[in-house]
């Protein structure tokens, strides 16, 4: 069991990702996106709200100019099983046409939401349009587009922290933990 004041007495199992090697993988990233995209416009899209951490610190380890907008989609319900349908209750304002666009994304999943977000971004003529995910549970069947970077391959379980709620709860955990 975790012992932190921040989880007000819930049980959570095991640490699967500390605070410093998140670090060192999120600097990583921010050198590999920062090589990849050697000119043009660069517009990071962060998927609120999972994203937010992982977004804010890997902006900062990217050696290039770039600009930032977020994107608001939801698949999930009331529940914790995807219903498929997504819906971009945010839509970016940033002009997303003749630029680079690098969806951030906390988790790929079954990659439902992400395959439908992205074909309403490619109607609108990107010059590139690629994902980064920092974790990647790899039972994406439903993805068709590749997740171009990737942080950590996830365990099958259910992860928090760093971003990741359990309704909505445990996002401001330094580290990525498993609930059960
Ligand atoms: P997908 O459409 O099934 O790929 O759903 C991905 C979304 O589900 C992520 O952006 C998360 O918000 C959520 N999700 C998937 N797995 C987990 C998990 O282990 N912990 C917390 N949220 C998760
Ligand atoms: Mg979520």
């Amino acid at each position: 069991m975790v012992v932190d004041p921040r989880l007000g007495g819930c049980p959570v199992k095991r640490v699967v990702f500390d605070e410093s090697t998140i670090a060192a993988r999120v600097g990583e990233l921010g050198a590999e996106i920062t090589d990849y995209y050697k000119d043009g416009e660069l517009l990071l899209l962060g998927l609120l709200k999972g994203s937010v951490i992982f977004f804010s610190d890997l902006v900062r380890r990217i050696a290039r100019p770039l600009q930032v907008d977020f994107l608001v989609a939801s698949s999930y319900g009331q529940g914790t099983e995807s219903s498929g349908i997504v819906q971009l209750v945010y839509d970016p304002e940033t002009r997303i046409e003749g630029k680079h666009i690098l969806v951030v994304e906390d988790i790929v999943d079954s990659g439902r939401t992400l395959s439908r977000l992205m074909g309403v971004l490619q109607e609108r003529r990107p010059r590139s349009l690629d994902v980064c995910a920092l974790l990647h549970k790899h039972v994406a069947t439903e993805l068709q587009w590749p997740v171009r970077f990737v942080g950590f391959d996830a365990p099958h379980e259910f992860l928090v922290g760093y971003g990741l709620d359990h309704a909505e709860n445990f996002r401001h955990l330094p580290y990525i933990a498993s609930l059960m």
